[in-house]
């Protein structure tokens, strides 16, 4: 089967393009084959968007939600068959794949919600027979980068938001997972969301990326994917002037105090670092531990991580999939030796896995290094797969301060059971998500997500934040007084 392109309401043959083979990461076989669009392809995507979007933004709000109602609808209807084949092409376990498909259900009526909503604000003026307010107002042609990491889920966080407020979108979807966008784009279709409103262009960040960011009639450009790339959209998007909402890595640490439920703790420890084989940015990499708890706390994460099943995804005894692709194995395994070089102790794990049912997969062997130190590689760099290091504190005030010293800022994690120590540490510690007694992930959409320094630029997705990156604030002012008033003149 071949994936092709979903514009101005169309599915577009594209003659002579190149194609991409779409592999299960769970044993290496191709499951379909993806279009690797061009610049033609995204002008002629934009080209309907703009037209689309004059008539879209003269749709009432409440019923441009009642699209998305449909869509959220369908997509419970649909969600068994989304989770596998996300899971056949992401390679997370089932029970992730279906948890990451109620989100983008989640999204898709909560931002219906907002179709009633959408709040502007109405303020005092500061003369008399004057009415002030504002509203927000749809910006036109957004472009939306998405990663393969939540194929569905990231882009109903951005998507939904833009298309109920307002706009019209040109998606690029990672190339290793087109087969969740081609799945949303036949929702699109199905409920009858105008031509031109949704469009699914596939591709690669170079090409098709670089020309969406380049495009002068794309206003907006929402990414989520590397700190490195992310920077590239950045620079690339400033010179373009383009609102550029940024959403990048994370190197998430779990700090376990000393009078901390262990238990918890550990549970806590192995859903964060290990669900979705540790490539979520949410992930926790790093466990900042009080001394006193420190070897009780390692006794117990190592004979949790004796009972982890690793295997295809599909198989619903699974706990661990594998990781996305060659060089991502290659990458994990390349700091594990890092660490190792840098004195770290291996307490378990550290291989490449391909023996027997695994073989022609791409697994990494769930790992723990412990005597970590906070300014090493291995604590600072963000891995993305199955590695957790273990860095030893005296208190809170060093958790804290060794949690803020990484160059990212997503989210963080306290076990303690002090009011006190935790009501200090979500005002201390340097992350757009705080968790007390719970792991790094997890993250609900109805609150804003993102992070501060090098996770990204100030923007968030999900909640009502999402709505600041898709519409522009316009301020009215009507003065009924039948003269003129000079504002900050005839205030007297
Ligand atoms: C991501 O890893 O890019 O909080 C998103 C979580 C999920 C979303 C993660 N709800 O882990």
């Amino acid at each position: 089967m071949k994936l092709n392109n979903y514009i101005n309401g169309s599915w577009q043959e594209g003659g002579g393009a190149d194609y991409a083979a779409v592999v299960n990461p769970a044993n290496g076989e191709t499951l379909c084959e993806v279009k690797l669009s061009g610049k033609q392809d995204v002008d002629e995507a934009v080209k309907a968007a703009k037209r689309a979007q004059k008539e879209w933004a003269l749709v009432p709000a409440p019923k441009r939600a009642d699209y998305l109602y449909e869509i959220g609808r369908l997509m419970k209807e649909r969600k068994e068959h989304l989770a596998q084949v996300l899971t056949k092409e992401m390679g997370k376990v089932i029970e992730e794949g279906r948890g990451e498909v109620q989100e983008g259900i989640d999204m898709a009526f909560y931002m219906a919600g907002e179709g009633r909503r959408l709040f502007g604000e109405t303020v005092p003026s500061e003369l008399q027979d004057k009415f002030a307010m504002s509203v927000r107002a749809p910006i036109g042609v957004v472009g939306l980068i998405t990663p393969w990491n939540f194929p569905v889920a990231i882009a109903t966080w951005k998507s939904f938001p833009a298309i109920v407020a307002g706009n019209t979108f040109i998606w690029k979807p990672a190339t290793e997972t087109p087969m969740m966008a081609y799945e949303m784009a036949r929702i699109f279709d199905e409920v009858g969301l105008p031509a031109g409103v949704a469009n699914v262009v596939f591709g690669s960040g170079g090409e098709v990326g670089t020309a969406m960011i380049e495009h002068p009639d794309i206003r907006v450009i929402s990414f989520t994917g590397s700190t490195e790339t992310g920077r590239s959209v950045a620079e690339l998007g400033g010179r373009h002037l383009k609102k550029v909402s940024l959403e990048m890595g994370g190197k998430n640490a779990v700090i376990v105090m000393d009078d901390a439920d262990l238990d918890l703790a550990v549970e806590g420890i192995l859903w964060s670092a290990f669900g979705t084989a540790g490539q979520r940015c949410t992930a926790c990499s790093r466990v900042i531990v009080h001394r006193d708890v420190k070897e009780e706390l390692e006794q117990r994460l190592l004979k949790q991580m004796e009972g982890l099943t690793i295997g295809d995804g599909l198989d619903e005894s699974v706990k661990i999939g594998p990781v996305i692709n060659a060089p991502a194995l290659e990458k994990i395994h390349s700091y594990v030796e890092i660490g190792k070089k840098e004195g770290a102790k291996l307490l378990a794990g550290g291989r490449i896995l391909e023996d027997g049912s695994l073989k022609g997969g791409y697994y990494y062997e769930p790992t723990l290094f412990t005597d970590v130190k906070w300014d090493s590689r291995i604590a600072q760099e963000e891995i993305f797969g199955p590695v957790i290091s273990l860095i030893e504190v005296d208190s809170l005030d060093e958790a804290i301060e060794v949690n803020n010293s990484v160059t990212y800022g997503l989210s963080s994690s306290i076990f303690t059971r002090d009011v006190n120590q935790a009501f200090r540490a979500q005002r201390d510690l340097d992350t757009g998500i705080v968790y007390v007694n719970a792991g790094t992930t997890g993250a609900e959409i109805h609150l804003p997500f993102g992070g501060t320094k090098g996770t990204g630029n100030g923007h968030r997705d999900s909640g009502v934040a999402a709505l600041d990156v898709f519409t522009e604030w316009k301020s009215i002012y009507v003065d009924y007084s039948g003269k003129l008033q000079r504002a900050q003149i005839d205030t007297e």
